[in-house]
């Protein structure tokens, strides 16, 4: 059987480096007591190492204050926590067409259920949305934006810094959903003008799953919407105001803490532009590669400015599905088909009819072989296609 390949990283990154496996491995035997509740060392050097991992996302958001870094199962969970936290009925809010699930689905809830106004900005021919168009639908009831920084489906970041500026001239919170661009690219929360950013610890961030967490800047309240143990100050009959409690609830993930910790060491030390860098230098190779076979459609312009290495496409004739079990069944080679939890961009695509399309996600440690190897396996699939046609 040939290598495998893992193409797979949008959906989340494997394998994660090695550094990861063996501090959670060494974490969990040492600490993996209920952290900071009690006065014994291990829980107080448990605690130490939540703390350690708060300050330290803390200072890779350019945030002022650990905490206001609320740590939640994934991005889904904090961006259920914002929508639900910060919306009520008679509020408006506005997203995208580009969305994943994780937004379209608590704001269509809160739509529907609970009396929230909501408008849907469209992207454009070349995967963007326009600030203005968020302009537009200001309204005097408007309390969020909620904006997608890179899209999981055809890899385009958002100009979220304008749209960003321009809520803060309206007064108008923005929250983005930084799923797919933490780890990759810069995530700076002054720099971009965010108010709220929701992010997941298995992706770029090299964390396991079940981690993540959301940063709240100061000013910005989001209500709490469960309620629970936090550890400190048992008595007091309510969940507690202050963050990060305030967002907490329960035993923390601390195995997935610990691993998000030693995933964001080895970003740090790799550094945000030479991840990216070689991910874009992929990228391109991938995209010009799969253009020239014939038989294929691509959903990527020419112009991998502003892209994250996400890649879609379709083998003209065949299923997504099916073009994707070939890659998996006869290469050896691990990619996602469907609709990647984004129906709107399938929709606007015109790829919903055709149940989707197949995405290449570029990882760290993806080679110039595996993607040579990814053309020349869609190119003899393609035109194995058109030979059957
Ligand atoms: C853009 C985007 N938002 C949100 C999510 C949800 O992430 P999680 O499943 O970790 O909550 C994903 C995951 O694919 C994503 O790509």
């Amino acid at each position: 059987m040939s290598e495998f390949i893992y193409l797979d990283s949008g959906a989340t990154s494997y394998p994660k480096p090695e550094e990861v496996y063996t501090y959670m491995d060494e974490f969990y035997r040492k600490l993996g007591v209920n952290p900071g509740r009690s006065g014994y060392d291990i829980c107080m050097e448990a605690g130490e190492v939540v703390e350690d991992t708060r300050k330290a996302l803390t200072k890779f958001f350019n945030g002022t204050d650990p905490d206001r870094l609320c740590f939640s199962y994934n991005s889904t969970d904090a961006l259920n926590l914002i929508a639900f936290g910060m919306l009520e009925k008679g509020d408006h809010a506005i997203t995208t067409t580009i969305e994943h699930n994780s937004v379209l689905r608590p704001l269509y809830h809160l739509w529907k259920f609970n009396g929230v106004e909501l408008d849907h900005i469209p992207f454009d021919d070349k995967g963007f949305v326009d600030p203005d168009d968020f302009k537009k639908k200001f309204k005097p009831n408007t309390r969020l934006v909620m904006v997608n920084h890179a899209s999981n489906v055809i890899g385009t970041i958002q100009p979220v810094k304008e749209i960003g500026r321009l809520c803060r001239e309206n007064g108008i919170p923005m929250a983005v959903d930084a799923s797919q661009t933490v780890g990759k690219i810069p995530v700076d929360m002054e720099d971009l003008n965010m108010d709220v950013v929701a992010f997941t610890g298995h992706k770029s961030l090299l964390g396991p799953t079940g981690i993540g967490g959301l940063y709240v800047r100061e000013g910005i309240e989001i209500r709490h919407t469960r309620a629970g143990g936090t550890g400190v100050r048992s008595a007091v009959k309510t969940h507690l105001y202050e963050y990060p409690y305030r967002l907490e609830y329960g035993t923390p993930n601390t195995l997935g803490i610990a691993g998000l910790k030693a995933g964001l060491e080895w970003v740090e030390q790799k550094g945000l532009d030479n991840i990216h860098g070689l991910e874009t230098r992929l990228n391109r190779m991938l995209r010009d590669g799969l253009a020239a076979i014939e038989g294929i459609t691509l959903y990527c312009q020419e112009d991998l400015t502003d892209h994250i290495a996400v890649l879609l496409f379709n083998v003209d004739g065949m299923e997504a599905l099916n073009t994707g079990t070939l890659l998996d069944v006869d290469y050896n080679i691990a990619c996602r088909t469907g609709l990647h939890c984004a129906p709107l961009v399938h929709e606007r695509l015109g790829t919903s009819e055709i149940h989707g399309g197949v995405r290449f996600g570029i990882g760290p440690f993806n080679t110039e072989a595996h993607i040579q190897t990814a053309i020349k396996a869609v190119a003899e699939i393609a035109e194995m296609q058109r030979k059957r046609q």
